[in-house]
């Protein structure tokens, strides 16, 4: 575990690859576009093909074995659809429960996005850090695993929020999001005992760095940190030396349930030109 990024067993593979072949990220919903954005800020002409499992949205309130036998199967045809060069579970849910199925399916590097804890803990002064997830991974033995490991010292504070996973859907759809809703769903962490000392929080779901304006201006005491740069600097490392095209494509998204996804002006803003159905 680097900043955030899984490293697991994936090795950089020395092949040549089309240029045109992209990277494909996936998630449950939007969340991955907060680690589709700092990844674009270093691989500008990467073709991207974005995929959302709406249709069984939000994973966070599914079990363990659903999503063990949803997330693998979905991987395995998008990537025979689009055959990318890698593939990022942009969704700690999935990463904390089907990593290890999904390496085992693929041919391909995966990259998996853990709770950033590490890095949290090295920012830390009071030794009380928070991990705001979905309720799903914030019961993984993976995270207990992440606290020992890198936060043995730290008090690890843990939270699951399905209420600020639906409000960053709501932002990413256009509607307005309020402070005081934001504020509303963090708050059960700040009052769990030693709460009020937290001082570092890891956004432990993509979605939520996609609120970190508004969670600032509701906690401002409390710094962020998320998997998103490191995830970036993880991919970059994985492809180098490998070519892309001169220019930017049109990047590809793609809905198992297109009736749920974002307007389009909201998907033009990551890059999302072209809108797919699975
Ligand atoms: N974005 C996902 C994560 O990182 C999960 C959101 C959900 O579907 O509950 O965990």
């Amino acid at each position: 575990m680097k900043d955030g990024a899984s490293t697991g067993t994936t090795r950089k593979v020395n092949v040549l690859v089309d240029p045109q072949s992209p990277l494909l990220f996936f998630d449950s919903g939007v969340g991955g576009l907060s680690v589709l954005a700092p990844t674009r800020a270093v691989l500008a002409t990467a073709p991207i093909v974005y995929a959302a499992d709406s249709a069984a949205f939000p994973y966070g309130r599914r079990t363990e074995e659903e999503i063990a036998a949803r997330v693998p199967a979905l991987l395995g045809r998008l990537v025979e659809r689009y055959r990318p060069r890698l593939a990022v579970i942009a969704c700690n849910t999935a990463s904390t429960i089907a990593l290890d199925h999904v390496r085992a399916a693929l041919n391909i590097p995966v990259v998996g996005t853990v709770p950033a804890i590490k890095p949290a803990a090295e920012q830390s002064r009071s030794r009380v850090i928070g991990v705001l997830g979905t309720q799903a991974t914030v019961r993984q033995p993976y995270v207990d695993d992440l606290a020992a490991r890198f936060a043995a010292d730290c008090t690890v504070i843990r939270h699951g929020s399905p209420e600020l996973v639906e409000l960053a859907e709501a932002k990413l759809a256009g509607r307005p999001v309020a402070i005081e809703a934001v504020r509303a769903a963090v708050q059960p962490m700040i009052d769990q005992p030693r709460g009020a000392d937290i001082d570092v929080m890891v956004l432990a779901c993509t979605h939520f760095p996609l609120l970190a304006a508004e969670m600032a201006e509701a906690f401002p005491g409390i710094a962020q940190v998320d998997g998103g740069p490191g995830i970036a600097r993880r991919i970059a490392v994985l492809t180098e030396g490998q070519a892309w095209p001169r220019e930017e494509v049109p990047a590809i998204a793609v809905f198992t349930d297109l009736a749920k996804a974002p307007p389009a002006a909201s998907l033009k803003k990551f890059g999302l030109a072209e809108l797919h159905g699975l």
